[in-house]
């Protein structure tokens, strides 16, 4: 994008004017048909902030996107600037088919598009759920517009019965209660009311919240962004300074998203302990500006990197514990000697001028100290073996450590159709020892890679009181969920990787500690698999299609090949 700061038409509603062949009448159509919506000739002279606005009665976690907005341009218009709001895809987790990871491109691509095609000098990016926020960033590292982010922020958590509920990992607890028998259908029912209750994203460290810290991290919005909860009079002060952020912004995504600063994003997910999406979104994103990210290096990051935060899934706390904890400012000071503190954010401030001097508030309960960690390493680790050439992801942090060194037999379900088929028979042959493996519900596969990864524990073995077992796939799981998973297996059974070649009854070893995991076949018989095996048809039409012909596996963000920058 060219930025000629000597031409006023090259600014404000000035920019990316439409080519006629006549570019001084295609200025004077666009002034025109803007006076029509009233604005006066002083308003369409001031730079220009665009607004992503991302409401959708599809979408429960941005349902306060409007009263943001509101926020946003106000700050707009305080600083001297032109607001102007537009729409692009919007992704909330439970409504989308087949999965909402398979339309998270899509929206980068919107959003690239949008921010690139219409006349705005910077953008405020309104996102929050799991998909929004990484395909926002996305498209504004590939647009390379100045940007900043805003999220919609935590829910608050709910009372009920003595206890406190913010959504996903108390959904789970729930429904693993109710198919074990340990909760009655009337008692399941009324929770159903009782667990979400305000605006904002999941209430615990799940992949919203979790990008919202790496976003903060990465310099896209001020630390306190990350954490403020949905409902609170803060969220929309960050609003109105997003807004006011955005004037006059002139620093690009390409300047700030260095390999610094991805490697500080990494740093903060594992102390945080937080979702295992998250990797795949910050491969994606770092793809963008041709970076990678380096499932190695997260290897050896996460011996010398502590989980720090005590919030569910893997502890105990809210998201809005950790806010009013000290959030991402207390955090950050507890691993400063692990961060790169010479990176910028979109202020253009150093990582140690954001973070301060030490003199912050913090509430040990959920931000502890390096001498107490929640857990001495990190809470992601790669595995690489015969299973997973190019890698695989287990949250050591939210997995049982008894079966970290485990060998045994394996129960193979074809497809998440196959699964949901079969899980609940009484006759289904497995142990609490079985490992159990979940294939083609990788980025190729059908299914789009959705959080199926999270294998329900057979109910004839939930009843017995079993609680977990080893379960790996090439998908996905929530951020809000736990447990022994391995996931992203890569290549993934669609493309031709040894998981498609793993059947019932072969025997798998898994080893945290060699981070290894191997499919214990011989070659001969894996060869004769292989020449009987084939993948799927390629969809006929439509995004299924694109998907399809270009889609890459998780350890390069599953993104589109021809959306990646050059030579990643
Ligand atoms: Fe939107 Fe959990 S469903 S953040
Ligand atoms: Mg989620």
């Amino acid at each position: 994008m060219t930025d000629d700061t000597n031409n006023p038409a090259a600014h404000g509603l000035g920019r990316n004017a439409a080519n006629y062949g006549d570019r001084e009448f295609a200025l004077y159509l666009r002034r025109s048909f803007a006076a029509s919506m009233g604005y006066s000739k002083d308003a369409l002279t001031r730079p220009v902030v665009g607004i992503v606005d991302t409401a959708s009665d599809f979408n429960n976690c941005h349902r306060s996107v409007p009263d943001l907005i509101e926020a946003v341009k106000r700050g707009v218009m305080l600083s001297g600037g032109l607001p102007m709001a537009f729409p692009t895809i919007s992704l909330c987790e439970p409504f989308l088919t087949p999965c909402s990871m398979h339309y998270r491109n899509l929206m980068a691509l919107d959003t690239e598009a949008m921010v690139s095609a219409q006349p705005m000098d910077s953008v405020v990016l309104v996102g929050g759920c799991d998909k929004t926020v990484p395909a926002q960033l996305m498209a504004a590292v590939s647009a390379d517009v100045p940007a900043v982010m805003l999220v919609t922020g935590p829910m608050s958590a709910n009372r009920y019965q003595g206890e406190r509920l913010a959504a996903c990992t108390d959904c789970r607890r729930y429904w693993a209660r109710y198919r074990s028998g340990d909760v009655s259908e009337a008692r399941i029912n009324e929770v159903e009311n009782a667990l979400a209750v305000t605006a904002g994203t999941c209430g615990v460290m799940g992949t919203a919240s979790t990008m919202a810290c790496l976003v903060a991290t990465l310099g896209f919005m001020p630390l306190e962004g990350a954490s403020a909860p949905a409902v609170h009079a803060d969220r929309l002060r960050i609003a109105e300074e997003a807004g006011r952020l955005a004037m006059g912004l002139k620093v690009r995504p390409s300047e700030i998203l260095t390999i610094e600063a991805v490697e500080n994003a990494m740093r903060v997910l594992l102390a945080l302990g937080g979702s295992t999406n998250a990797l795949v979104h910050l491969a994606a994103i770092a793809g963008r500006a041709g970076l990678r990210v380096d499932l190695k290096r997260l290897d050896q990051m996460s011996d010398e990197t502590p989980v720090l935060v005590d919030l569910k899934p893997t502890g105990e706390g809210y998201m809005e514990d950790f806010h009013f904890a000290g959030g991402m400012r207390a955090l950050l000071w507890e691993i400063r000697d692990l961060l790169h503190l010479e990176t910028k954010d979109v202020y253009g401030r150093t990582l140690a001028e954001r973070i301060g001097d030490g003199t912050h508030f913090v509430d040990r309960t959920y931000i502890k100290a390096r001498e107490k960690p929640v857990s001495p390493v990190g809470g992601l680790v790669a595995l690489f073996g015969s299973l997973a050439p190019d890698g695989a992801i287990l949250k050591r942090s939210a997995a049982t450590e008894s079966l970290f060194e485990h060998e045994a037999t394996c129960m193979v379900f074809d497809s998440v159709e196959d699964l949901a088929e079969r899980i609940d028979r009484d006759d289904l042959d497995v142990t609490a020892d079985t490992i159990m493996i979940l294939k083609n519900a990788g980025p190729l596969s059908a299914a789009g890679m959705p959080e199926a990864g999270y294998l329900p524990i057979p109910k004839k073995l939930a009843r017995a009181g079993v609680k977990d077992m080893v379960r790996m796939s090439d998908c996905r799981m929530s951020g809000t969920a736990f447990g022994t998973v391995v996931l992203h297996i890569a290549p993934e059974a669609q493309a031709g990787g040894p998981l498609a070649f793993a059947e019932t009854g072969d025997r798998i070893r898994l080893s945290v500690k060699k981070r290894s995991l191997d499919l214990l076949v011989d070659e001969a018989t894996l060869a004769a698999r292989r020449a009987k095996w084939s993948a799927r048809a390629t969809p006929k039409r439509g995004w299924d299609r694109l998907v399809h012909e270009q889609v890459l596996q998780a350890p390069d963000g599953a993104d589109l090949r021809f959306l990646r920058a050059e030579g990643v």
